[in-house]
């Protein structure tokens, strides 16, 4: 298999797409699935997939296509799911709870073990069992806990201001929900910026593009 880091972060971000389809087939009991049936189905090309598969040794027989069980177990080998990675989720406001309610952590490679907010209300309340901290308990919950993880689900300035001590305090990863570029300053630690905006202000752009008249023939 090749090592992570020598494959491109496009083909990292694919892979989590091939898992979800290679599960909603084993869900519908489908075995064994044709490379050309698997491209249609991801409106990717054959080859497209066959070169992403082939950066990790490559898992298709020719003439009997791909195992979807063992396809779909080596993926989630490849990305880590099983690792858990020790996550700690700051903001409890109306996203930070959405976003611990919908999404499976457990399933995704993440094992979420604390919430911080500064709001007093809410601190002792849970979301899906993982209770509210006041925030000025993070320093001694990060020593005992060591956890890897952030999710930042907080305004712009409290993102900046954390930060620091929370890569201090050995986060390594951030899922980054505020608006605060965090990429910019911190080399060496993975951010995932997320802007829910950003795909929305691309969708208005391809319809409007889509929805422009035709300009007049000359
Ligand atoms: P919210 O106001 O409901 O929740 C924010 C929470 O953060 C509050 O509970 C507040 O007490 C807490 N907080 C503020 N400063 C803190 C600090 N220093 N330490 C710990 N907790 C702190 O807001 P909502 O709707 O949950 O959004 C959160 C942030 O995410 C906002 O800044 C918003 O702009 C951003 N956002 C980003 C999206 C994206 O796609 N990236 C989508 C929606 C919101």
């Amino acid at each position: 298999m090749a090592k992570a880091n020598t494959v491109s972060l496009s083909v990292i971000r694919r892979l989590p797409r091939y898992y979800r389809f290679l599960g909603e087939l084993l869900k519908s009991g489908c075995n064994r699935i044709s490379s050309k049936e698997l491209s249609e189905r991801m409106g990717l090309t054959a080859s497209q997939i066959r070169q992403d598969l082939n950066c990790f040794g490559g898992f298709g027989q020719q003439g009997y296509g791909y195992n979807v069980p063992a396809l779909y177990e080596e993926i989630a080998k490849i990305l880590g799911l099983d690792k858990k990675q020790k996550t700690i989720l700051i903001g409890a406001g109306n996203l930070g709870r959405a976003i611990v309610t919908h999404m499976d952590f457990s399933r995704r490679g993440f094992d979420l073990i604390g919430i911080f907010d500064v709001n007093e209300q809410l601190i002792g309340k849970k979301v899906s069992n993982v209770s509210i901290l006041h925030i000025n308990k993070l320093e001694e919950f990060c020593r005992v806990n060591a956890p890897t993880v952030a999710i930042l689900c907080i305004p712009k300035e409290a993102a900046k201001n954390l930060a620091d001590p929370l890569v201090e305090l050995g986060i390594k990863g951030f899922w980054n929900f505020s608006h605060y570029d965090l990429a910019i300053d911190y080399h060496g630690i993975v951010v995932e910026n997320v802007h829910l905006g950003d795909s929305l202000m691309t969708l208005c752009y391809r319809v409007n593009q889509n929805m422009a008249p035709e300009s007049p023939k000359s």
